[in-house]
């Protein structure tokens, strides 16, 4: 229970962790990218400003020490035939700057075939050149970011390898904080259910007292008590083995929660069971005015498990078809063993309430019961279906549920757990 806690959680902070880091990276990466190609416009879109207006003045381009740095540096004339260039202005590039123009695209970035080996990405800029108020062309000045975008690539890659490395150490820091959220929660609940084991055991004996003390009182004083002391008695008594079943309930839960079901296996007789279990419940159902029939198997069987939690689980399908009957009801055991699945098998059916459809998911869950009222005009606690939902999963087995409302319920459990037949 706690490992699945822990990994969920590790899971969470983890994917917490990353993503906040990836969006620290991400958001990085384009700050920096942008940074770079931003300030590459600038100084292009400057040594275009300043050209532009000393080529007003001389009708000529410079070449300044600076402008060897740059891939193109020309003028385009307004209708971009007319072009005085130096360096390289393929025809391609020209009806490319005419068509930039156009859209108004005065800079940007711009990849050009220069040759078949050569593509280089360029930051350009165009600026008007005006002579006596009249617009004339252009100067284009462009620079290769070749070198800037290979750095970039760089940049994306260190932080690509440096995610994956946070990644890592993410999952490490939350295990590790995982491991240690779940400590508190994981003593308390070691002590909550040490209190629940230890608190249900030392009720125990004062409850048996108080059961051998009420059967003594009754066989000492039956004749000389009156009707409404006898109805008190068995109202006694009833509380009493209520008290005795939670307790058995409460035992049990501690046990499975300790992963200590199934864990003292014996082999022994299937009679040892029923010899107690049949009469008991045949002599509950007849005072309660409802009939009860049972199937056993033709021949000796033996089980290997633990004969008290096998007991269990039929006392909790027993007691509850007892329970949601009401008189005249039909309650049927029916128990057989499957020799090829080496399965020891039991049914109780019964022809009582039933359990609405809604309910029957739920019905295995801790104290869940149907109808609280219904619950507890009849006693009981809700735990009895989960307990014989932990021991037929400790034991590997299976269970089927067939109910309809006002009409009844059937129970079917298999359990591989039987050793021999016959
Ligand atoms: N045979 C049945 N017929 C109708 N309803 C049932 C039957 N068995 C169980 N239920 C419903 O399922 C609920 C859960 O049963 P469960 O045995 O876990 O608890 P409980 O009988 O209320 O209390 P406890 O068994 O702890 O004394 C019950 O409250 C009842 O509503
Ligand atoms: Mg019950």
């Amino acid at each position: 229970m706690f490992k699945t806690l822990q990994r969920k959680l590790t899971f969470t902070y983890s994917l917490c962790f990353f993503l906040t880091l990836a969006v620290l990276f991400i958001i990085l990466f384009f700050v920096f990218k942008n940074f770079i190609y931003q300030s590459v416009v600038w100084q292009v879109d400057d040594i275009a400003h300043d050209q532009a207006s000393e080529y007003a003045e001389t009708q000529r381009l410079e070449g300044g020490v600076f402008k060897h740095s740059l891939q193109l540096f020309a003028f385009l004339s307004n209708n971009g035939k007319d072009v005085v260039y130096r360096g390289a202005l393929p025809d391609d590039l020209r009806h490319n700057l005419t068509d930039k123009l156009r859209d108004g695209q005065n800079t940007g970035l711009m990849n050009i075939q220069l040759s078949r080996h050569e593509k280089p990405l360029l930051i350009y800029a165009m600026e008007p050149v005006r002579e006596e108020g009249r617009q004339i062309g252009y100067i284009v000045v462009a620079k290769e970011v070749n070198r800037t975008h290979e750095q970039i690539e760089l940049w994306f890659r260190t932080l690509f390898a440096l995610g994956l490395g946070a990644a890592g150490l993410s999952i490490i820091i939350a295990h590790f904080l995982a491991r240690r959220a779940v400590l508190p929660v994981k003593r308390n609940y070691e002590r909550q259910r040490a209190f629940v084991a230890d608190a249900s055991h030392e009720m125990r004996t004062p409850l048996s007292v108080f059961s051998a003390s009420l059967e003594f009182f009754e066989a000492e004083e039956k004749d000389r008590l009156s009707e409404s002391s006898k109805e008190t008695l068995r109202d006694l008594k009833d509380e009493v083995s209520e008290m005795n079943t939670l307790i058995d309930h409460l035992l049990a839960l501690a046990r499975a929660d300790r992963d200590t079901l199934a864990s003292k296996k014996s082999d022994f007789p299937l009679d040892q069971l029923t010899q107690s279990i049949i009469p008991y419940y045949s002599q509950k159902a007849g005072g309660a005015q409802k009939k009860f029939s049972f199937t056993l198997p033709a021949k000796t069987v033996f089980l290997n498990a633990n004969p008290i939690e096998i007991r269990q689980l039929l006392t909790i399908f027993l007691d509850n078809a007892l329970k949601y009957t009401q008189r005249h009801d039909l309650i049927a055991l029916k128990i057989w063993a499957d020799e090829k699945k080496q399965q020891f098998c039991f049914s109780v059916e019964d022809s009582g309430v039933g359990i609405p459809e809604e309910d029957q998911k739920h019905i295995f869950e801790r104290f869940y019961r149907v109808e609280k009222g219904r619950a507890r005009q009849s006693g009981g606690s809700g735990l009895g279906l989960s307990i014989a939902h932990e021991i037929i999963k400790a034991y590997n087995g299976r269970i089927d549920l067939r109910s309809v409302p006002d009409k009844g319920t059937t129970f079917q459990v298999m359990l591989p757990i039987l050793k021999t037949f016959g």
